[in-house]
């Protein structure tokens, strides 16, 4: 009987994997024009952003934790407090890695298995209810 082990995905796609997936995702956010929004909240130069992503993602899809070590966290939040990131921001950054996974030569398998927590992930980033800056003093009375 074969044994049967569930791989992660950093399993299946090796450092070298997740480089080109961390290097087609920039790219595509720079040809494609539905993601003209997200790519503008970024610099001309992508490269350093290249090897952060590649790093948060090895950790995350649970090769070892590099963006840990050298940030100290992998908490998204802060680094994405400057940036209004409603759900058309949200469903743009999607949109590229939908792209890159398909720019890679990603296998279906593996596709299905990063489409939820890619969505859970980009939700958790997202810092507005809409793609309106949100009002600075809202002024609301808390009851109850
Ligand atoms: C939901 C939509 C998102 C938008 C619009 C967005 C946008 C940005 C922007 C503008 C930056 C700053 C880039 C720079 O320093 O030049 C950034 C940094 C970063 N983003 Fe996102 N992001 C999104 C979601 C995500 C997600 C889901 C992940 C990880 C799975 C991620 C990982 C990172 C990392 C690792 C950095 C670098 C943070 C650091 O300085 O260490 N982002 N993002």
């Amino acid at each position: 009987m074969s044994e049967m082990t569930a791989q992660t995905p950093y399993e299946i796609l090796g450092d070298e994997g997740i480089r080109a997936l961390a290097d087609a995702f920039y790219e595509a956010m720079d040809d494609l024009p539905q993601a003209a929004g997200v790519r503008a909240m970024h610099a001309a130069n992508l490269d350093d952003i290249k090897r952060k992503l590649s790093a948060y993602l090895t950790g995350w899809m649970g090769g070892p934790p590099v963006y840990l070590a050298m940030k100290g966290t992998v908490c998204l939040t802060d680094p994405h407090a400057p940036y209004a990131i409603g759900p058309k921001e949200r469903d743009q950054w999607l949109l590229c890695m939908d792209e890159a996974l398909e720019r890679i030569g990603a296998s279906d398998e593996l596709k299905a298995m990063l489409k939820e927590p890619m969505f859970r992930v980009a939700d958790t980033v997202r810092n507005q209810d809409s793609s309106e800056p949100k009002p600075r003093d809202p002024n609301i009375i808390a009851v109850g």
